[in-house]
Order: C-alpha cells, then structure tokens, then sequence
C-alpha cells in the first residue's frame, strides 16, 4: 500500500479533520493529573513540525510512535495555548517503502552549494600555509566531510536547527570574523579567526545525526563536538604531515595548540562545556561572534514563529523575557 500525503503541516487549520502520514520526530510518554497516560508527540513533514496528542489506549501506540518512525495519523487539529495541536484517534504505522521520504525532510531554503563555494572563497583567502592547508585538507579535500557539512544542522534544536543550518553559521561567523580582522588589525591574527569559525563546531557533523531527525550520537553524547574538534585538528595534521612536501615543514606546536585552543574554548565558560576558557584574543573572538550569531538566528526565528498578536511575542522560556515584535513579523501566516 503505498499512502499519498495530501496534507501538509503548514496548511493545517484549527478543527480540520487529518487523516495522513507524518515522521515522528519526538515522543514521550506522560501522565496526567489523574495518572492517566497519554503520548506528547511532535510530528513533521517538509512543510514544518506540529506538537501532538494521544489521549486514548496509549499503550497500543507506545511501540509505533517512536521517533524516525512514518505513522498514518487519524485526528483533528485545535489550537491550545495559541498554537496549532494535533489530536491523534488513530495511529497506523507505515514502513518507508508506502511513504515518499521526501516530503517528510524539512525543506531547506538554503542554496548550500553557493554557501559552500563562499566558504572555499574563504579558505583560499588564508595566508598561512598551515592553517589554509589544514582548512583546505578538511573542507576541500575530504568527500565525507564536504558531504556533511552541506548537510549537518547546527543544533538539535535552538539556533539553525535546519539542512545546512550549520553551513550557514558558519559563513555568517566568517564574515563578521573577516570584518573584525580589518578592524582590529595586527592585534589580531586573520587566519587563526577564520580557522576558529571553520572548525568551531565542526565535530557537530559526527556529534549529531540528521538523516531524517536530527538527534545527538553515542558519540557526541559520550565525546562532544569540542573534543571531536579538536581530534579532527590532530588527525588532519598527522595526514597532512604524511605527504611530502604538502606543508613547508611540521606543523608547528604553537599553532596546533592555538587551533585546538580556539575549538576548546568558543563555548566561553567552563559550565557551558568548554574545558578552558578563551585564552588568546582569536579565541575570545570566536566565542563572542559564535554567541551573538546563534542568540540572532535563535531569536529572530523565535519572533517570526511566535502567533500570539499585536507587538509583543509570548513568552521566550530560554530568555525568560518577551520580545518586541517589529513591523515585519506581525500579522504574517502562522508557520507552525
Ligand atoms: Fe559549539
Ligand atoms: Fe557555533
């Protein structure tokens, strides 16, 4: 049986009758104030994501409405606490085969590769051989990476938490990191910052899964993107040193402590994961630009999502604050 999707997140209207496939992209199981179960579900499609109930013979549904599993849902929509909820009476799961995968990935609105090519543009604009090597042996050379890279979000969840979300971090990183050199002169070195952007959070492509959901791996759970980093750095500099006459000469100590320095550290604080704390100016740098990019995406997006009307959003959890809604982001179809 092969199930044709005819409805989509996005177009859902409150009291419409569903009856579709979606991706389960999150399940849990609670109870309510009686002690009675029911299943918290966040479904999606390419078309965006919608939060979820099942009200009723909760045990039956445990199994099929697991996270990465295609279900064919029967229910109705209704708007709770301002936001469009989806009432599950019926669950059937389907198997990958009866479903077409593609309309149930997010749909990127990035152009990756032009992205992509920015970010080569700025590896060939680095002057040290080393760090332009290492760059170039990572970003350019490796077909695994390149193909993560274009592909990797850059969280789970929070700040670009989309296909090619962490591509676009990056390059938006890289240009600020770019002006900032101009700006700051020789106290600063360019290619050590550029270098900071590139890899700051590159160990996020091993740390992550994204095929279809995005969910943290064994690995990145028991390792962490900072230290994956930094062992990247380790292992490319041992292959680069292999090939004679790749780079001038060894790879000198004082730069591969600074790049891993600068991979270490951009979380800032020690109780935010970094093991060190920003130590030289490049890395202080990073993790300042890193901040500010992520806080922009994080909360922009927060506005433009928000449904609640006239000038002010509901409440931001993670910034425990409102935020003023401007001209742009008011009245516009709801996205969620
Ligand atoms: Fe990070
Ligand atoms: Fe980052």
């Amino acid at each position: 049986m092969f199930v044709t999707k005819s409805q989509f997140i996005r177009d859902l209207k409150d009291k419409e009758t569903v009856s579709s496939p979606f991706l389960v992209k999150f399940s849990a199981v609670g109870a309510d104030k009686n002690g009675k179960s029911f299943m918290n579900v966040i479904l999606m499609d390419r078309t965006g994501e919608i939060e979820a109930r099942i009200w009723e013979d909760v045990p039956r549904y445990i199994g099929a409405v697991v996270r990465d599993n295609f279900i064919h849902v029967e229910g109705k929509v209704q708007t709770y606490q301002g936001r469009k909820q989806l009432v599950m009476n019926r669950v059937q799961p389907l198997r990958e085969d009866e479903v077409e995968v593609k309309d149930f990935v997010t749909e990127g609105t990035l152009d990756v590769e032009s992205l992509y090519s920015e970010l080569l543009g700025f590896v060939a604009s680095m002057s040290d051989p080393y760090y332009k090597a290492l760059c170039e042996a990572t970003l350019r050379d490796d077909p695994e990476i390149t193909d993560k890279v274009k592909r990797a979000p850059a969280a789970k969840s929070v700040h670009h938490a989309y296909k090619g979300g962490l591509l676009e971090h990056v390059i938006s990183i890289s240009k600020i990191l770019d002006g900032l050199a101009k700006h700051y002169g020789h106290i600063v070195d360019r290619d050590l910052l550029l270098f900071g952007g590139f890899f700051h959070d590159i160990g996020k492509i091993w740390e992550l899964s994204f095929d279809r959901t995005t969910d943290y791996t064994t690995e990145g759970k028991l390792i962490g993107h900072l230290v994956m980093g930094t062992e990247l750095i380790d292992r490319k500099i041992a292959e680069l040193e292999s090939v004679p006459g790749r780079i001038p000469g060894k790879f000198p100590t004082e730069k591969r402590l600074l790049a891993k320095h600068v991979v270490l550290s951009h979380h800032g604080l020690l109780e935010y994961g970094s093991p060190k704390r920003p130590k030289c100016l490049e890395a202080l740098i990073v993790h300042y630009v890193d901040d500010l990019d992520s806080k922009v995406n994080a909360i922009s997006r927060f506005i433009e999502a928000d449904q609640a009307p006239g000038e002010w959003t509901q409440m931001n959890k993670m910034y425990e604050r409102f935020f003023f809604k401007p001209e742009w982001a008011r009245n516009q179809p709801s996205q969620i």
